[in-house]
Order: C-alpha cells, then sequence, then structure tokens
C-alpha cells in the first residue's frame, strides 16, 4: 500500500479553528450537545470542540455500516448516546460522509427522539460518491474519490491514527 498526502495537519487544525467559530456564531444563547459518530469521528471531534467557545455536552453513538472498504447498505446501531436527546440542539460530528447513508439515518434516528434542532458537522464531503441527499450545515473540506485514512479514518482498523489524512492505492 501507498499513501499519498491529502490534508496536512496544520491545514486541518486551520479549518477546525474556523468551523468553530461559524458554529459559535451560529448559536449563540444557546446549549449544544455535540455528538460524535465512532469510531472515525473521535479524533476530529477532539479538536473541534476545543475551537467551540458555546458551553456545550459531549456524548458519542456508534453505528456500523461498511465491511472492508465497501458499503453493505443497511445501519447497524452499536452503542447509543447516554445523555438525553428530548430538547436539545445535536450536533453531530462525522469525519467522512460518502453516500450520505449513515448521515441520513442519524438525522432521522435524532429528530425522532425529540431534539430540539439537529446539524451536521463533517470534516469531509465526498460528494461524488452521494446517494441520499443531506445538507451538511458545516464542512471542512470536499475530496474527490479515492480511499482516505489517517486523522481518525482506517483501512481495517489501521491508519486511525495519522496526524495526517492521505489516499491509500495499492
Ligand atoms: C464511515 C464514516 C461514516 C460513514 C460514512 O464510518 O465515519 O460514519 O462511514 O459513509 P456513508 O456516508 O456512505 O454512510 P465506518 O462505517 O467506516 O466506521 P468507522 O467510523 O468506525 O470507521
Amino acid at each position: 500500500m501507498n499513501k499519498e498526502l491529502v490534508l496536512d495537519s496544520q491545514t486541518i487544525q486551520n479549518r477546525t479553528r474556523e468551523m468553530g467559530q461559524e458554529i459559535d456564531r451560529d448559536y449563540q444563547g444557546k446549549e449544544l450537545l455535540v455528538i460524535g459518530v465512532l469510531k472515525g469521528a473521535f479524533i476530529f471531534m477532539a479538536d473541534l470542540v476545543r475551537a467551540i467557545s458555546t458551553p456545550l455536552a459531549t456524548d458519542f453513538i456508534q453505528v456500523s455500516s461498511y465491511a472492508g472498504s465497501s458499503s453493505s447498505g443497511n445501519i447497524n446501531l452499536v452503542a447509543s448516546p447516554s445523555h438525553p436527546i428530548k430538547g436539545c440542539h445535536v450536533l453531530l460530528v462525522e469525519d467522512i460522509i460518502d453516500t450520505g447513508l449513515t448521515m441520513q439515518w442519524l438525522v432521522e434516528h435524532f429528530s425522532e427522539q425529540g431534539a430540539a434542532s439537529v446539524r451536521i458537522c463533517s470534516l469531509i464531503d465526498k460528494a461524488e460518491r452521494r446517494e441520499h441527499q443531506i445538507n451538511i450545515d458545516y464542512l471542512g473540506f470536499t475530496i474527490p474519490n479515492g480511499f482516505l485514512v489517517g486523522y481518525g479514518l482506517d483501512f481495517d482498523e489501521k491508519y486511525r491514527n495519522l496526524p495526517e489524512i492521505y489516499h491509500l492505492t495499492p
């Protein structure tokens, strides 16, 4: 496997700080429940919440839809947040949105649970592969096709610890 650098650490940090400011502007006077989508979002979420000044609580949800590098087309709820959802302003944090299947399911899931609002923050959008229409409220980068690893993104659970994001090629 070869890897080619796509986003360096400084570029990710700079954009993350800007996204934190955008979120602060939009949520003035409100409190946030920031929910990271495990596992991929854990590193981005850690940096993002430190770029937000709005009062917030954090939680996580784990869903899975992929086996290896291809989508199974189904969502499995692996672990639910422990924080109550009703009446909360939920900000969903993702590392990457690909077909949109996961995020479409999550927005519906939290709306059904009575969230006061549900917004989406994703570090990366692979818009070319979208199959399910969703609106990304806060977006870091749009990146065309290619298999990405690093900064939370994995291939068979490896590479999540890399501080940068790379294209993985055979
Ligand atoms: C990745 C990513 C999103 C999902 C996006 O998670 O973190 O949750 O795929 O794909 P979609 O838009 O086609 O639904 P993955 O299932 O690989 O699990 P992981 O976060 O544990 O790596």
